[in-house]
């Protein structure tokens, strides 16, 4: 059995885990804190292997820093993690050997619809990506969609056609990463969404995914716990390990 604590356990992401964890026979958990917790103090206490984390984007940095010092294996899913922040903790993984997931999104369809936008964009370099969350997301857009447009970026075998900037109200043409344009929605009732939408000569093509409850997240948590321990490095991205 592999021991886990679930660091954000009282958070809408933290008491799923907790859940899935409870229910996998090849996990232990070993605790569930929250931010009246000292994460060190607890990793030393349960001799957890694996921290989950699914706290708030400002905490998620250090969080990581503090579960790689206490050397055991960080699965994270809190979001905003900068490039720079990401491989500073691969660097700090790596001198430890120490294996870890990042991922921006841990469902399997999610992942999917990444890498099928990555697909689609070595032949339909015009893409736009628009995503939907609830209102209490801290940080637009979100980490999928920043991932989404990284891969997109990698992929693309030519460059977009180059779009009129003149916008009417502020803000209108969205965020822009790699030249993919990123727009965010925040509505309640949303678990979470995401188009990726391609035009090319009279024709449009679209991959959607959508989350329907936060379970859909979990089985890609489980394996992610499963699998770290086996690791040698902190990998960005669900992918690395399915
Ligand atoms: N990677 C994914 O697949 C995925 C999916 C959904 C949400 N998320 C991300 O997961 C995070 C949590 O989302 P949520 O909807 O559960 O939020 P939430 O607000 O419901 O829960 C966050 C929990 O973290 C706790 N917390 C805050 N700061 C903390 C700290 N420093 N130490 C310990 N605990 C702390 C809060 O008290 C709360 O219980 C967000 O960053 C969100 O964007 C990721």
């Amino acid at each position: 059995m592999i021991k886990v604590l679930v660091n954000g356990a009282n958070g809408r992401m933290g008491s799923e885990v907790v859940t899935a964890i409870g229910n996998d026979q090849q996990l232990e958990l070993v605790g569930a804190i929250d931010r009246d917790s000292d994460l060190a103090s607890a990793i030393k206490d349960t001799g957890a292997q694996v921290v989950v984390d699914f706290t708030i984007a400002s905490a998620g940095f250090e969080n990581t820093k503090i579960i790689i010092a206490a050397g055991a294996c960080p699965v994270i899913g809190t979001s905003g993690f900068q490039e720079a922040q990401v491989n500073e903790l691969k660097a700090l993984a790596q001198a430890k050997k120490l294996g870890g997931l990042i991922a921006p999104n841990f469902s399997v369809g999610a992942v999917l619809m990444m890498k099928f936008s990555a697909e689609a964009a070595k032949y339909m370099p015009d893409v736009e990506v628009i995503e939907a969350h609830s209102t209490q997301k801290e940080d637009s857009p979100s980490g999928t969609a920043l991932r989404t447009a990284e891969m997109i970026a990698q992929a693309r075998t030519s460059n977009p056609e180059p779009t009129s900037d003149k916008e009417i109200v502020p803000g209108a043409r969205g965020a822009s990463l790699h030249e993919v344009p990123l727009h965010s929605i925040r509505l309640p009732g949303v678990v979470a969404q995401q188009t990726v939408m391609f035009g090319g000569l009279s024709e449009t093509l679209k991959i959607e995914h959508n989350s329907q409850h936060r379970s859909s997240f979990m089985p890609g948590v489980c394996l992610a716990c499963k699998r770290v321990v086996d690791e040698q490095e902190l990998h960005y991205g669900l992918e690395y390990l399915l």
